[in-house]
């Protein structure tokens, strides 16, 4: 057993030298942490791959400083193209956006997974915009979870998830605290006409309408962004959705009757709070040895989109 000493650091320095030297890094970000390396690096990327247990085919978001450093990666950005993506990067960034776009020369098929869109997004958080802006290039980074399993939002949780896989000797997780947001970013994909919204996050269709007077077609259906499962999210409790409270009632007795254990997690008063302690109370219920979790949906509006989605997949188990 690793002790988290040997991976955490608040110091960015150490970060930015692990990443030059090829290393991982976990990286705060005010979604979620993510598992970066440095996203011209083959090899580096493809550690990600396997120590997370991903599936390959699975493409990853490459982070920048700045929108301006997106040249190379995006077809046409050095040309002000295009001029839809161009227009949220300025209204969004940094922040929980990632948008799907056609690939520059620079974005290699060990980040796309071979496709010819690549994700990108400016993170909104210090400690991660240092490391980027002193590094200069882009980094490759998913959730820093186990595939399949429940993000982290604290670098406690990337190291209780990824601890025992991660190299002291080249890998860190650097501590930037909690996350803001807590759930992950909105994807647009914007090579489709009109744009259409892959995944709910916290900056919804109804913004990135209003900034490109368009419409923007909704996460609803089933959805075309690699990876994007039915079950996902998922801790080791079974999770059950309540739409009322009528129904939390109902589905605590009827657990309770199968003789297990049961908690109510109801966070519906408040849903930038709910967002961000998502994972974490996920997280604490598998802690406390929860077998049923029944959670209070919040209305599908705004992050309760959001919130909703990941819900579900949480719900459709592993
Ligand atoms: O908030 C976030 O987006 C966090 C932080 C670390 O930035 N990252 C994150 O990455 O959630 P990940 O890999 O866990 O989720 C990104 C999703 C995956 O389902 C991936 O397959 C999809 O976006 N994706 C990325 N690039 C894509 C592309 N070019 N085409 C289709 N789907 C793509
Ligand atoms: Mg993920």
């Amino acid at each position: 057993m690793r002790s988290p000493g040997e991976l955490i650091t608040t110091d960015v320095d150490e970060a930015v030298d692990a990443l030059r030297a090829g290393g991982l890094v976990a990286i705060p970000t005010e979604t979620v942490y993510g598992l970066a390396a440095v996203a011209d690096r083959p090899d580096a990327v493809r550690r990600i791959y396997s120590i997370k247990g991903r599936p390959t085919d699975h493409p990853l978001i490459v982070h920048v400083a700045a929108a301006d450093a997106l040249d190379g990666w995006v077809d046409g950005w050095a040309d002000g193209e295009p001029a839809a993506a161009v227009a949220l990067a300025a209204a969004c960034w940094p922040g929980p956006l990632t948008m799907l776009l056609r690939r520059g020369p620079r974005a290699g098929d060990w980040v796309t997974g071979g496709r010819d869109t690549v994700g990108v997004r400016v993170p909104a958080h210090p400690m991660t915009l240092t490391v980027l802006e002193r590094l200069g290039g882009g980094l490759a980074a998913p959730s820093a979870n186990r595939f399949g399993r429940v993000s982290p939002t604290t670098a406690r949780h990337v190291f209780d998830d990824l601890g025992d896989l991660l190299d002291p000797n080249r890998d860190r997780i650097l501590d930037g605290g909690a996350c803001r947001v807590g759930v992950e970013s909105t994807i647009v994909d914007l090579t489709v006409e009109p744009p259409q919204l892959l995944r709910a996050g916290a900056i919804d269709a109804t913004t990135i309408a209003r900034v490109l007077d368009v419409s923007v077609e909704g996460a609803s259906g089933p959805s075309r962004a690699a990876g994007m499962l039915t079950s996902h999210y998922a801790p080791e409790c079974r999770v059950v959705l309540a739409e009322s409270d009528a129904d939390v009632a109902q589905l605590v007795g009827r657990a309770e009757a199968d003789g297990a254990r049961v908690a109510v997690l109801d966070r519906t008063d408040d849903l930038v709070v709910a967002a961000r302690l998502l994972y974490d109370d996920l997280r604490a219920a598998d802690r406390d040895g929860v077998e049923v979790l029944v959670v209070r949906l919040p209305p599908a509006a705004g992050l309760g989109h959001a919130l909703r989605d990941r819900l579900s997949k949480a719900s459709a188990g592993r």
